[in-house]
């Protein structure tokens, strides 16, 4: 029996609940892209900020939703210039140096501790998936909390990744957690683009050797093992660390510090459209799945 839709005389013209057409936020958006680590304080965060920075300054429109809903520290790195905007049930994003982009921050007092629960926190997950208005963006750049669990299952599942960008340090630390979380995306078969290893070294100062801080190459490494492509190396360096607390960017064409760490997280940003292209076309021609589908075939075949 079809579904009775009543109507009153005052409401003729509105549609029934039913029959309203959900938008689909996310139709504009060429690449969809996870940066994720599995581990905190490995500089998820800090990659998400430079790396949509360098993808503006090469003339892509760039979007970033922080979903850390217990630690938002994207509004902090990215200070809003127009604040975002309620229209209907939709949500505007904040814009800040020309970059589109939405935080649990917006929503809580500043210094407020998230007191939700995980199944409320994954439903604001949910939300902002559905209701921020982006718009025609290249670029949404997803900042990952920590952790492998549901969050990260319920954007993995619905935010239409292309792929995720994962971020480690060189320690063996930092690299046990990546694996976990690179395993969670092989799960659910999202695409890993590529491994990026921050903090890589210092530069005491320009004319010093590299000191390897926290181990050599790990991230570089991993990429060889697990068959993914390395995307490069972030230096650890002061510079970034201050641009972050000040809501500054290493861009900026006044700083005589213009050094290794711009040119560090521009040629990242060209690495990942180089890859995000190729992954991409190969999505179009249907390798990725077709492999995937035969994978499954030849281990369904030898159990
Ligand atoms: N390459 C870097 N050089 C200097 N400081 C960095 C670098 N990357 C991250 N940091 C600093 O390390 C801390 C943790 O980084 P953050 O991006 O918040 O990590 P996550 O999002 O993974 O928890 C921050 O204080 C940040 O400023
Ligand atoms: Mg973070």
């Amino acid at each position: 029996m079809p579904l009775p839709i009543f109507k009153s005389e005052a409401n003729k013209n509105t549609p029934h609940p039913i029959l309203k057409k959900t938008v689909d936020t996310l139709a504009n958006i060429k690449f969809i892209i996870g940066v994720a680590a599995g581990k905190g304080g490995v500089g998820k965060s800090t990659v998400t900020v430079n790396l949509g920075l360098a993808l503006k300054a090469e003339g892509f429109k760039v979007g970033i939703m922080d979903t850390d809903i217990y630690g938002p520290s994207i509004r902090k790195m990215l200070p809003e210039d127009q604040s975002p905007q309620q229209k209907g049930d939709l949500i505007i994003p904040a814009l800040s140096q020309g970059i589109k982009m939405i935080s649990m921050a917006y929503f809580r007092k500043e210094g407020e501790a998230s007191a939700v629960r995980a199944p409320i926190a994954n439903s604001l997950i949910s939300h902002f998936i559905k209701n921020v208005l982006w718009g025609d963006l290249d670029f949404l750049l997803l900042d990952f909390p920590p952790g492998t669990g549901d969050i990260q299952i319920t954007l993995s599942q619905q935010a239409r990744l292309i792929g995720a960008v994962m971020v480690t340090t060189p320690q063996e630390v930092a690299l046990c957690d990546v694996k976990k979380a690179m395993s969670l995306f092989n799960q659910v078969k999202i695409p890993i683009i590529g491994i990026v290893e921050n903090m890589s070294y210092y530069l005491p100062d320009e004319k010093s050797d590299p000191v390897y801080l926290f181990g050599k190459e790990g991230g570089e490494k991993l990429a060889v093992q697990s068959n993914v492509p390395f995307l490069g190396q972030i230096p650890l360096d002061p510079y970034i660390c201050q641009c972050g607390d000040l809501g500054l960017s290493i861009f900026n064409e006044n700083s005589q510090l213009k050094t290794t760490s711009a040119c560090a997280f521009q040629n990242l940003a060209k690495e990942l459209v180089t890859h995000v292209t190729q992954l991409e076309s190969e999505q179009k021609r249907g390798i990725g799945s077709f492999e995937l589908i035969w994978k499954e075939m030849a281990e369904v075949k030898h159990e």
